[in-house]
């Protein structure tokens, strides 16, 4: 699929953003995990929570989507079945990691396996740690996947560990915590910086004992009672609503409204990084969703200035720079994004693809070994690869909104793996 995209329409109107991806995926295997019915409100339908889905109907989990309520009968933590073929996690990154720590909890035998791009990220952060609880698990000889994780008797829990982590990492730590249900010790996991904590509020709200005894840092205590169901409604996906934010910021004469978007401050780092440029971005309505801060986001068109992104803010908007070096080409001077080599380690290796894609559409960035350097100026238009990376894709569209010529992204359909109505979401807003 070719997505075209050209506008000389400022952007207007209201929009409810897709349910988010990260809780989408951690309700769908939570609620697998617990014993009994949940039933979840706003999940997000697309390629790669789909893949967990999938994966789950493999441990013999049965389920329903309908509209976008999501129905799962819980098996709890001895009921999964072990999957007679590898279980194929395609494109999700996620999917595969939370999966290792919850098969990796119930102590069944299994093979997690995805795509070619899947079986080219990196899998040593979630094995290393996992051979130390105890973990009998095998990955390919690159240490990538399919990772095969070896049965574990009832009477052989996992060990407890205190562990830091190498790398801020919501999918490693979420990894482990779900490992932890099967310990009989609490386990300690601290990390260099913020990352998303979407897995606490959720086992919390499940009835585990999840404590932060200081910044970046968890204890699980394993649970003796089994996990309660989940009755909730996911906010909306700020990475989704990233694209729309950018969009109107940068689209002269814009003005939209973006209804329940998930505010959870471990994601709203593109927040802080745009209003740092000058952008006009109201946050109303505040509310809280079954422990996840939600609201509504006023977004106006600003003339926007470089800025500096490093540190915790690279952890609290990570999946994000593929819009956010839009943004950068449309402010006056050099935005540099530094300390953020996790991105060569994303879907695709974000720091090359987007270098290769925005100068193909006359954008000044030079990749740097840990960012990049942008130089804002008038964008050219042209025809983009996405790199299998629905960020990148849905980015060099937005691109196109202010570009002098069309951009033309070429294997758009990547957008579905996390925005699957993203086309008709722009045009809904007059693009
Ligand atoms: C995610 C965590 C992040 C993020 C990914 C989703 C999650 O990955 O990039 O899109 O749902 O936990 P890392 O934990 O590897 O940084």
């Amino acid at each position: 699929m070719k997505l075209i995209v050209q506008s000389e329409n400022p952007l207007r109107g209201e929009v409810i953003v897709p349910g988010d991806k990260s809780l989408s995926h951690r309700a769908a295997l939570f609620a697998a995990l617990a014993e009994g019915e949940s039933v979840v409100d706003r999940f997000l339908v697309s390629g790669v929570t789909r893949a967990m889905l999938d994966v789950l109907t493999g441990l013999g989990v049965a389920w329903q989507v309908k509209e976008q309520r999501l129905t799962v009968c819980g098996t709890g933590l001895n009921g999964l079945r072990a999957p007679v073929v590898p279980l194929d996690c395609r494109n999700s990154a996620t999917t595969i990691r939370l999966l290792a720590g919850a098969v990796a909890a119930t102590g069944i035998d299994a093979t997690l396996d995805g795509s070619a791009g899947l079986r080219r990220r990196p899998m040593n952060r979630i094995v290393e740690p996992l051979r130390r609880m105890g973990v009998e698990i095998t990955p390919a000889a690159n240490d990538c996947a399919p990772l095969h994780l070896h049965g574990r008797l009832p009477d052989q829990p996992i060990h407890t560990m205190d562990y830091t982590l190498p790398v801020a990492s919501a999918q490693v730590k979420s990894c482990l915590l779900l490992a932890a249900l099967g310990a009989d010790k609490p386990v300690t996991l601290r990390e260099p910086g913020p990352s998303r904590d979407h897995t606490e509020r959720m086992l919390r709200a499940m009835g585990v004992r999840v404590e932060t005894p200081a910044p970046h840092t968890v204890t699980l205590h394993p649970p003796t009672e089994p996990l309660q169901p989940l009755h909730m409604q996911l906010a909306g996906d700020i990475s989704a609503a990233a694209f729309l934010i950018v969009a109107a910021t940068i689209t002269p004469g814009s003005e939209i409204l973006l209804r329940d978007v998930g505010l959870n401050p471990t994601r709203t780092g593109l927040l802080d990084a745009l209003r740092a440029m000058g952008a006009d971005i109201r946050a109303t309505n505040l509310r809280e969703w079954s422990g996840e801060p939600v609201g509504d986001l006023l977004v106006r068109h600003s003339q926007l200035r470089a800025t500096r992104v490093a540190g915790d803010l690279v952890v609290r908007m990570i999946d994000e720079f593929p819009v956010f070096a839009v943004a950068a080409a449309c402010a006056d001077g050099v935005t540099e994004v530094r300390e953020a080599e996790e991105l060569r380690h994303k879907e695709s290796d974000r720091i090359s693809a987007l270098a290769h894609e925005l100068q193909a559409i006359g954008v000044a960035i030079e990749p740097l070994p840990d960012g990049f350097r942008i130089t804002g100026g008038p964008v050219a238009g042209g025809t983009v690869t996405p790199h299998g990376d629905h960020r990148i894709a849905m980015s060099c569209a937005v691109a196109g909104l202010v570009a002098r010529a069309p951009v033309i992204v070429e294997g758009a359909e990547i957008m579905h793996e996390s925005f699957p109505a993203f086309g008709e979401t722009l045009q809904a807003l007059r693009a």
